[in-house]
Formats: structure tokens, C-alpha cells, sequence
């Protein structure tokens, strides 16, 4: 064998276990992290399965090029290399122009190629767009709502009750609770500028734009819970903008629907109660910026994380809660939020009716246990950069002692 044929079958043998390797560790998704929450390679439904393979079949059309083009590149490179002082400075070879059989390929293979990528685009952009027509009459509608920086959930279809008869369309914050295996239909709104609705592992992205009626559409295989993230710059807290969708078998799912419509829920006790002891409350440490605010413990099984939240704390103290409750009133909380059933009208902020129910609070950024919670109340604005809340704070001059943070975290949880 001529020597640089062997180098070139070398070199050809070793490019090919590169390649090998990188496909074989490729399978073990755990080497490439694919798994991780936010995973568009492992998908959860139909619609991100759909999306997931337009991108496969781009990877592998585009792959086959990258091969054929970087082979051909080589072997010219490699054959037709300067071999001696003489070749360097030799004449070039008489130029020949135009190959009407290689241009005709090249152009067959560029439309083959394309049309490989386009069957499976267009399939997707129609399935994705709405509801298939099979499916359409299961279809349920939910409302999302994108406000700086956090999300608002209404379901149109629930009647919450507000106080006595009146009622109001269910809403919640950060947490979209859907059933599993019954199509979604997401209606995408915004309050303020735009931002965009994204669940990596059930459905590709679509923004909330002003005055613009935008439609996403979702389902969950199996029960789950999901991680979400606003995908679309929108000012200082964008990155930390996210939430979360639980998806739940029908009866759970008719369960939570239950419960979320009734008024927010009362112990019978009065703030004079609220005497010591009360060891249970976490103490407040001091947070590193941007430290985590998930405990690993919540992470391992995240649905059974939401599933032990549905359910009042064992530990509750009725005289506590009673004070917080009231603070939340003369600390002018109630501007901003409503607690169905008790003293909140506030609509600029998150309903808290059930937020002692959700898995986290502040956009979906810190877990809803007693130690983030003082967190966030004590410090808005080191968590969320930017948010109303720690400006409410400011222009109302509003201050907590570690007792009413604890009072107020007592409140807060409460309400499931
Ligand atoms: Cu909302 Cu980015």
C-alpha cells in the first residue's frame, strides 16, 4: 500500500472511533446531562416528541453533509498535497471549468437534503398548532399570564368562590396544575412587556405578546411534574422568571380543582394566642447572593414534593397564624394580593388564596418552605432583583420584625 494511503486509512480509521465515541456517549444521556430538568431531549409529550424529532432529523441530514464535505475536503487536501520543493513551485495543472454531472448532483442532493428537513418541519408546524381535530373536544383551556416577573394561572372554565355567592374564575401563581393525558390548550397573555411561555419537556416555546392573542398547545404522557421557564427577555429578573406545570391523573386532578375553588382557609383562634412556644419556625440565616433556594431533598421526588404540600403542617400554630393574618392586612399586603375569603383584594400581585399549597413561591425561584419564605419576605429584593414587591416596601416604608416575618411565614403556609 502506497504510504499516504495507509496514513489516509489511518487517519480515516481514527476519525470514524472519534466519531464512535461521541455517538456512543451520546446514548448514556447521564455524560451529557439530557436529563436534567429543563431537557428537550428527554420529552414528556406529544408535542415536544413531535419538535424533538425535527430536530433529530436535522442533526442527521446535516451530519451526513458534514462527513461528505469534510471526507471529500480531506482526501483533495491529503492526495493532492506538495510533495517535494519542486511540486511547491510548480506551475499550477491546466484549470478545467464546469462539470455539468457533479453540478447536477450537488444540486439534486442540496434539494434532497432540504426536502428530508421540510416534510418533518411542516408536519410539525401544523400538528403544534392547535389541538389535532381527534382531540379537540378534550381539549381543556387555561390562561396564562406574564407579568415581571412571574406567572398568573386562570383556569376560565372554574368558578372560585370570592366571598359568600360571588364568584370568580379560578387563578393561581407559578404553579399551572393541568391533568395528565388530556391535551391543553396554553392562551398566552402578558401585562406588561413580552416574555414567553416555555416547558421544555412538553412544549416548545411561544411568546405573550401585548394585545397579541398567542395559543400554545400541550400534554403530559403520564403524571409529572415539569419544570417551566420564561424564555424571552424581559428585564432585570428575566433569568429567574420561571414555573412550574404538575400534571396529575383526572381524579388528583379534580381533587386540587376542589379545593383551589374554595375561599382560603381559617383556624379559629385570635391573635392574642399567638404566645411562645414556637420553636418550629426555622431561623433565619443569612442567604449567599444567588444561593439556590431548593433543597435537594425536594428535588428527589419533585411530585411527591407538591403532593405532601396539598395537606395543612402538622405543626401549625392557630394563634400565629391568626397575627400573620393581621399583619398582612396593617403591613398593606392585601394591596397587592387577594386571599379569596379573607381580607386580600390586591390583584398586581399573585393570588395567595392556596399558596401555602404550591411547591415554590417568587416566580417559581425558591421552594415554599418556612426558610425561604423569611427569605423573600425579609429580602425581595436580593432574590428577584428589580420585582414590586421590594419596591412596595420602599415606597410604603414597609419593615418587618423577625417576629412578624415569622407570624406572616405561619399565615402564608396555612393557606392550602
Ligand atoms: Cu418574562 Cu423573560
Amino acid at each position: 500500500m502506497l504510504p499516504i494511503l495507509s496514513t489516509f486509512v489511518r487517519a480515516g480509521r481514527a476519525a470514524a472511533a472519534l466519531a464512535g465515541g461521541v455517538l456512543l456517549a451520546g446514548c448514556d444521556l447521564n455524560f451529557w446531562q439530557m436529563d436534567g430538568h429543563q431537557s428537550t431531549i428527554e420529552v414528556a409529550g406529544p408535542v415536544a416528541r413531535e419538535q424533538l424529532h425535527v430536530f433529530y432529523v436535522t442533526c442527521w441530514v446535516t451530519l451526513v453533509i458534514f462527513i461528505v464535505v469534510g471526507g471529500v475536503l480531506a482526501y483533495a487536501t491529503i492526495k493532492f498535497r506538495a510533495r517535494s520543493d519542486a511540486d511547491e513551485h510548480a506551475e499550477p495543472p491546466p484549470q478545467r471549468h464546469g462539470n455539468p454531472l457533479v453540478e447536477v448532483s450537488l444540486i439534486g442532493a442540496s434539494v434532497l437534503a432540504l426536502v428530508i428537513i421540510a416534510i418533518p418541519t411542516l408536519t410539525a408546524i401544523w400538528s403544534t398548532y392547535d389541538v389535532p381535530e381527534a382531540e379537540r373536544e378534550n381539549a381543556y383551556d387555561v390562561i396564562a399570564e406574564g407579568y415581571q416577573w412571574w406567572f398568573r394561572f386562570e383556569y376560565p372554565g372554574e368558578q372560585a368562590t370570592l366571598t359568600g355567592d360571588v364568584k370568580m374564575p379560578l387563578a393561581t401563581a407559578n404553579e399551572l396544575v393541568i391533568p395528565a393525558g388530556r391535551p391543553i390548550r396554553v392562551h398566552l397573555r402578558t401585562v406588561d412587556v413580552i416574555h414567553s411561555f416555555w416547558v421544555p419537556k412538553l412544549a416548545g416555546k411561544v411568546d405573550m405578546i401585548p394585545n397579541r392573542a398567542n395559543v400554545l398547545w400541550l400534554k403530559a404522557d403520564k403524571p409529572g411534574y415539569f419544570w417551566g421557564q420564561c424564555a424571552e427577555y424581559c428585564g432585570d429578573s428575566h433569568a429567574v422568571m420561571r414555573f412550574r406545570v404538575i400534571a396529575l391523573e383526572e381524579a388528583e386532578f379534580a381533587d386540587w380543582l376542589r379545593q383551589q375553588v374554595k375561599p382560603a382557609r381559617s383556624l379559629a383562634a385570635q391573635p392574642a394566642d399567638a404566645n411562645r412556644p414556637r420553636p418550629q419556625f426555622a431561623s433565619l440565616r443569612t442567604f449567599r447572593r444567588n444561593e439556590a433556594g431548593i433543597t435537594e431533598q425536594f428535588d428527589i421526588n419533585p411530585l411527591e414534593s407538591w403532593r405532601s404540600k396539598q395537606a395543612p403542617e402538622r405543626d401549625e400554630h392557630a394563634g400565629l397564624v391568626a397575627q400573620g393574618r393581621a399583619l398582612f392586612m396593617s403591613k398593606a399586603c392585601i394591596t397587592c394580593h387577594m386571599i379569596r375569603g379573607h381580607e386580600g383584594p390586591g390583584v398586581t400581585g399573585p393570588d395567595l388564596t392556596h399558596v401555602g399549597a404550591r411547591t415554590t413561591i417568587a416566580g417559581g425561584l425558591l421552594e415554599n418552605n418556612r426558610e425561604q419564605m423569611r427569605r423573600w419576605l425579609r429580602d425581595p429584593e436580593s432574590v428577584k432583583p428589580g420585582n414590586k414587591m421590594a419596591a412596595g416596601y420602599r415606597n410604603v416604608g414597609i419593615s418587618l420584625t423577625e417576629e412578624e416575618e415569622v407570624a406572616l411565614v405561619a399565615y402564608l403556609e396555612s393557606l392550602k
